[in-house]
């Protein structure tokens, strides 16, 4: 087992995405609760949600609960477990996924969100999309505010350039802790914030770390050499993805996204797979 921190907060390296529990194609309540579980019993430290996750108009939080009741039947260390939500990103229902970057929603939409996770105070509360309707600089000063307000304890900005997550820790005033952007095989163009995040002691956290629900299952079909990489250990081209991920910085964390147990599982067993540096210089 590898771990990392997140600020002051220690995780594990591979963290549970719960999107896929709650969105298209999402699963009946009583696997996604074993999903957790299993995912918490083998050692998972660090489960991400954001209010968006949910289907249907009205059913802002759907993620959020169903974390707080699969954490209120869990018998393990509740207290070791870091939920991280997001704001600022909204479902109408309609399948399409739109902005809100105004302050005053951001700050609303964090008390929701403690209400939806039963928390008196979010452990980790990213700014979830830069909205161009908004200053990015107010939408970050809705952290700071939150953060005075002991409504969150941790901030994070997510779908961040570089430019953007400087101006974020520089409104922090240092105490920006998490950058969560799309990274993968498919999708390496953000490798610039994970390499700035690593020289400012910033944890970054891949997001649809495989590629995505559509691809993921696939990859080993799309990136033939994490496949073949696979083959040679014995393991899913999925486990060499995150250990590819994993390799890339002690600051990485990647949170690869489940519906079943068999999945995350298989997942979080990169955190056991050494890639020699041939293998790493394949791979990129
Ligand atoms: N900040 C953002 O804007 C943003 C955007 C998107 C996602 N996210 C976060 O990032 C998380 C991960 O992204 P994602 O869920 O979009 O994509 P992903 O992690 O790349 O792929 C998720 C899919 O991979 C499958 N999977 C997981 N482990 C596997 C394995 N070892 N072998 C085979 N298949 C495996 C899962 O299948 P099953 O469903 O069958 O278990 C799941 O549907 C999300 O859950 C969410 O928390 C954040």
């Amino acid at each position: 087992m590898q771990y990392r921190t997140i600020g002051d907060f220690t995780v594990s390296a591979i963290g549970l995405g719960a999107m896929p529990m709650s969105i298209e194609g999402r699963p009946d309540q009583a696997r996604s609760i074993s999903t957790i579980h299993a995912a918490l019993d083998a050692g998972v430290r660090l489960i991400d949600t954001a209010c968006s996750y949910h289907l249907l108009a009205g059913e802002v939080g759907h993620n959020e609960r169903l974390i707080a009741t699969a954490l209120k039947s869990w018998s393990g260390p509740v207290d070791e477990v870091l939920v991280a939500t997001k704001g600022g990103h909204l479902r109408p229902g309609d399948g399409t996924w739109t902005q809100n970057g105004d302050p005053a929603y951001l700050k609303q939409a964090a008390r929701q969100s403690a209400r939806d996770l039963g928390v008196e105070s979010i452990g980790l509360y990213y700014f979830h999309r830069p909205d161009p309707n908004v200053p990015f600089e107010d939408s970050i000063g809705a952290l700071v505010d939150l953060l005075a307000d002991g409504v969150i304890q941790r901030a994070g900005v997510s779908n961040v350039t570089v430019e953007q997550l400087h101006v974020a820790n520089s409104i922090l005033d240092g105490r920006l802790v998490a950058v969560q952007n799309e990274f993968s095989p498919r999708h390496r163009v953000t490798e610039d914030t994970l390499l700035e995040c690593e020289s400012l002691g910033i944890a970054f956290l891949p997001w649809s770390p495989l590629g995505g629900i559509t691809n993921a299952k696939s990859l080993g079909e799309t990136a033939t050499t994490f496949e073949q990489i696979g083959q040679a250990h014995g393991v899913s081209p999925q486990q060499v993805c995150l250990a590819w991920e994993l390799a890339k910085g002690k600051h990485v964390i990647p949170i690869p996204g489940a519906s079943r147990p068999e999945t995350i599982l298989d997942s979080i067993k990169a955190q056991d797979l050494v890639l020699s540096e041939d293998e790493l210089a394949v791979l990129g």
